[in-house]
């Protein structure tokens, strides 16, 4: 049995919503047990006991967010060199843009040695004012579609080991 660890933040639920779609049809593929957790309450012992990742962030200020962005300090060192080779794959929900945020983490996970087998999900609200920033958000079937074929993919390329 292998296990997939997906780590996210959200403030919005933006990205709940795309993490849950990934974890759900990730949870419909034999073989593998999920992991959905919350970035502040995940550490380098999550990350050493699963197979594969998923990392879902929002992009605040042309970044991942700060809660999403202490995981991986707090976590660092705990998994330097322990986690060569593993997949990965990224998920960012962001208002407009949501590129940097990916690149980032993808600097990160390159860092550790992790394997990228899918190009990152970026889902855009398109919210512009301060007050449709702050307001919850509802990300649409089409999006939450793709966070569900990535958390899906992910899922049988570990089952079956072809990553
Ligand atoms: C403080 C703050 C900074 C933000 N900065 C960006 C940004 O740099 N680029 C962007 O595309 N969206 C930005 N946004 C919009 C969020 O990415 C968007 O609201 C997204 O839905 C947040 O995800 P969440 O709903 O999971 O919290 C920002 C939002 C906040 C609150």
């Amino acid at each position: 049995m292998k296990t997939l660890l997906i780590v996210y933040h959200s403030m919005t639920g933006g990205t709940q919503q795309m993490a849950e779609a990934a974890a759900q049809a990730a949870r419909e593929q034999a073989g593998v047990t999920v992991r959905l957790q919350r970035a502040h309450a995940s550490g380098p012992a999550d990350l050493l006991a699963a197979d594969g990742y998923l990392f879902a962030t929002p992009e605040n200020l042309a970044a991942m967010s700060g809660i999403m962005k202490d995981f991986f300090d707090r976590s660092y060192y705990g998994v330097l060199d322990r986690l060569n080779g593993r997949p990965y794959a990224a998920m960012i929900c962001a208002g407009s843009d949501g590129q940097n945020a990916l690149r980032q983490l993808d600097r990160i996970a390159t860092g550790w040695r992790l394997k990228s087998v899918a190009p990152g999900v970026i889902v855009c609200t398109h919210a512009q004012t301060p007050e449709r920033i702050l307001a919850p958000k509802i990300i649409g079937a089409d999006e939450l579609a793709r966070c569900a074929e990535l958390g899906a993919g992910l899922a049988a390329g570990l089952a079956l080991g072809v990553f």
